[in-house]
């Protein structure tokens, strides 16, 4: 195991909670922050119950949940919870202005050496940095859901990230158990940028008759060897999500090859938008 460091994780939701998690699993102290006592009591029952299923799997102790649960302090208090800590990990709703108002206050009143990461999954990392007064010191941490499970963290090194945080950085997603991908900070990093056409060429298929969902999930999951089809994955992300990161990917590059398919647009307006509402491209209980 790394050093034990004093970390701050703003945001309990999805990603947040899962960041927290992973953060104490590997012996670090975390303050988890976010706006009110019930996001913070959702992540922690959410944390918990990912726990007690390492212990069911025998993964983990009964104690050894216990002390990691110990390690992780909820508070809705930003400044108190960063004054301390050697990096602070940003996994709050993905709007810039929102993020861009986190940062500010990260500077502040987290120690000035300190690291201060992003989990965004499309802010570009430079606009963040420029909301501080450590460009050299922001950095985007691109963690994958679920994540105490998923292997991969995308970091983004921003135009002024300094050699140093990158180093540390690395460092510290190692000492996690994560393996590294580096990538500079252009809209989708790779990540996205590489998955979202995909997703978009086989919403096309299906729009324009090529073949059924069923056909277009079996030949890319069995033919290129992935854990699951394209469109059973965009379920899982969010018809919503993926539509929003095309028209950024279209926005920033201003290349026709990242339009958005129709039918997203069309599904997104019936509210088909995946796992979350019951309904996207397959239908779910
Ligand atoms: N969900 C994914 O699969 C995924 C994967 C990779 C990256 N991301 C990125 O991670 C980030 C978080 O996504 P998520 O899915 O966890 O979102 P989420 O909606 O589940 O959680 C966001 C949390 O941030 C909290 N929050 C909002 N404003 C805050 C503030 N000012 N201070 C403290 N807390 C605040 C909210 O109360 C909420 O609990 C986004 O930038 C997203 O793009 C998401």
């Amino acid at each position: 195991m790394s050093d034990s460091l004093r970390v701050a994780v703003i945001g309990a939701g999805t990603m947040g909670n899962g960041i927290a998690q992973t953060f104490a699993m590997h012996g670090h102290s975390v303050n988890l922050v976010d706006l009110n006592e019930e996001a913070l009591e959702r992540g922690m029952s959410t944390i918990r119950r990912s726990l007690e299923r390492f212990v069911r799997k025998e993964k983990l102790s009964a104690e050894q949940s216990e002390e990691i649960l110990g390690r992780i302090q909820p508070t809705t208090d930003l400044a108190g919870a960063v004054g301390e800590v050697r990096i602070a990990v940003e996994a709050v709703f993905e709007r810039e202005d929102v993020k861009r108002g986190i940062f500010e206050q990260l500077d502040k009143h987290a120690p000035s050496g300190a690291i201060l990461a992003s989990n965004t999954s499309s802010i570009p990392i430079t606009r963040l940095a420029a909301a501080t007064g450590r460009p050299e010191k922001v950095i985007g941490m691109h963690f994958m859901n679920p994540v105490p499970i998923m292997k991969l963290v995308e970091v983004i090194r921003g135009n002024r990230t300094s050699d140093e945080t990158l180093a540390e950085t690395v460092r510290i997603a190692e000492g996690l158990g994560k393996t590294v991908g580096v990538a500079r900070d252009y809209a989708g990093f790779v990540s996205n940028r590489v998955l979202m056409p995909m997703i978009n060429e086989a919403a096309f298929c299906l729009y324009e008759g090529i073949a059924t969902r069923e056909d277009i999930d079996t030949i890319m999951k069995l033919g290129m060897n992935h854990p699951m089809g394209p469109l059973t994955l965009a379920d899982f992300v969010g018809i919503d999500v993926v539509v929003e990161i095309l028209d950024i990917l279209y926005r920033d590059f201003g290349d026709p090859k990242f339009r958005a398919c129709p039918l997203l647009r069309k599904m997104v307006e019936a509210g088909k938008l995946g796992r979350k509402t019951g309904e996207g491209f397959y239908a779910y209980d």
